[in-house]
């Protein structure tokens, strides 16, 4: 077809065409037709402007790894549980919350903008606590969203529409990769505290309470609730008081990220300590939680976001503006997730069921932590590797230099970020002697 939508482009005279170029409004791509033979006209382009961006770095590891033939080869970059043979675990109470669920032959009508209901009601209560005074006065709300990221967007969106009194965030230094951009995307401007000492791969206290010192005040302060992504470090509770004693003192305003509630100590009630103490100290909080990780429900996406208030009525009126806010974003959740979160969460057998295997998730991954110092000791390693089990959680920080780390990848197959995290659900009995031996092989 010759004529169509740029026919007209060889009546545009020369000095039009520079103009248009120089303004950046055209690239040379696909707009000019010789008037005889030649190329048939190119279609054009939208987007010529569009630069190839980079990979998600995380992603990236998982890549490298599938294209590795080595039997040995090991990744440990994926944030996900596996069990001892290092396959994917389904929790056995999710398998009978579904069966019950389906067995209902439920509806699929649309849920509410905010969510299922009992569902947002037993998210809060599990991070709150059953006697929260905040729950009983009503001066929250809860809105089901999507996993931990979607409560955080939900929120960060929020907070750019109603909290006008600054456009700083302040993450700690390292924070999960994805914190960044949620928050840039939101409108604001990520600036850091000090977190993580890598002398000795442990909580830079002193480092944190000087730059909070100095945070403006009504700034917005991102605080991981329980085992801290990527570092693995978090505060003792009496570091946290300080803390929050501080953080009170400059007026800043708290969103606590609590995507491991029970995957770091295997006990819910204490990995939520920090969120607790937090708003008994009077400190009305966001919190975004996620249930990807302790209940293994990844690719459910079920997470909630929560906005502590002053009284019963700031609630309602919040509660209005996030439904303002998410129904043009995803109009309403999805609904087969949070009805398996909240069939375990409200049913007492199934949640009985659910902490055991909880704390079962949590103790492989601590007794894995155990085993790798052993392991490296055996090896003959004279370093010390304390800081693999003081940490908590997924992942752990090992302070594996970024040559240390390509050597582990070319030298043995094991993939994990350049930073030198590790995620310790990827270690199984079976490949931690491999894993010890190799970390041996390029740290001594
Ligand atoms: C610190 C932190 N926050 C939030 C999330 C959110 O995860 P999801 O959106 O899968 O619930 C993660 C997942 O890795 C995380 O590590």
């Amino acid at each position: 077809m010759t004529g169509g939508l740029f026919s007209h482009i060889g009546s545009v005279s020369p000095l039009m065409m520079a103009m248009l170029k120089s303004c950046g409004r055209i690239s040379s791509v696909g707009l000019y037709s010789p008037p005889f033979g030649g190329s048939p006209l190119r279609a054009s382009t939208w987007w010529s402007g569009v630069q190839m961006g980079p990979p998600d770095p995380i992603l990236g590891v998982t890549e490298a790894f599938k294209r590795d033939t080595n039997p040995k080869k090991m990744n440990l970059g994926v944030g996900a549980y596996r069990d001892d043979q290092g396959k994917p675990y389904i929790l056995s109470c999710v398998r009978k919350a579904e069966a019950q669920i389906a067995a209902k032959q439920l509806d699929k009508e649309y849920l509410p903008i905010g969510g299922l209901g009992d569902f947002s009601k037993a998210c809060a209560e599990l991070a709150l606590g059953p006697d929260s005074e905040v729950l009983k006065s009503g001066r929250s709300v809860t809105v089901q969203s999507i996993s931990g990221t979607g409560s955080l967007r939900v929120g960060a969106n929020f907070l750019s529409r109603f909290h006008t009194a600054t456009s700083d965030v302040y993450l700690p230094k390292p924070s999960w990769g994805n914190h960044t951009p949620i928050f840039r995307d939101a409108g604001f401007q990520l600036k850091a505290y000090s977190y993580y000492d890598p002398k000795t791969c442990g909580f830079d206290f002193k480092g944190a309470l000087d730059d909070i010192l100095k945070i403006p005040q009504k700034s917005i302060i991102v605080l991981h609730a329980c085992a801290h992504n990527p570092t693995g470090v978090d505060p003792r509770p009496e570091q946290w008081k300080e803390i929050a004693a501080l953080v009170k003192q400059r007026n800043l305003l708290v969103f606590f990220d609590m995507a491991y509630q029970g995957f770091a100590s295997g006990d819910t009630d204490r990995d939520a300590w920090a969120v607790r103490y937090f708003i008994g100290q009077g400190h009305n909080i966001l919190l975004a939680q996620s249930f990807a990780k302790n209940m293994g429900l990844y690719g459910e996406r079920v997470g909630g976001l929560t906005v502590v208030c002053r009284d019963a009525e700031e609630a309602k009126r919040v509660e209005s503006q996030l439904k303002i806010l998410i129904r043009p974003i995803y109009s309403n959740p999805p609904m087969n997730g949070p009805r398996i979160a909240a069939t375990i969460l409200n049913t007492p057998e199934l949640r009985k069921e659910w902490l055991a295997e909880v704390h079962t998730m949590a103790n492989r991954i601590i007794q894995m932590r155990e085993q790798l110092v052993a392991k490296l000791r055996k090896e003959g390693s004279t370093k010390n590797w304390q800081h693999v089990t003081d940490q908590i959680g997924m992942f752990c920080f090992t302070g594996l230099k970024p040559n240390q780390v390509e050597r582990l990848t070319k030298e043995f197959s094991i993939y994990m970020t350049k930073d030198g995290r590790i995620s310790m659900a990827g270690v199984t009995s079976e490949n931690i002697g491999y894993l010890a031996h190799a970390i041996h092989a390029v740290t001594k």
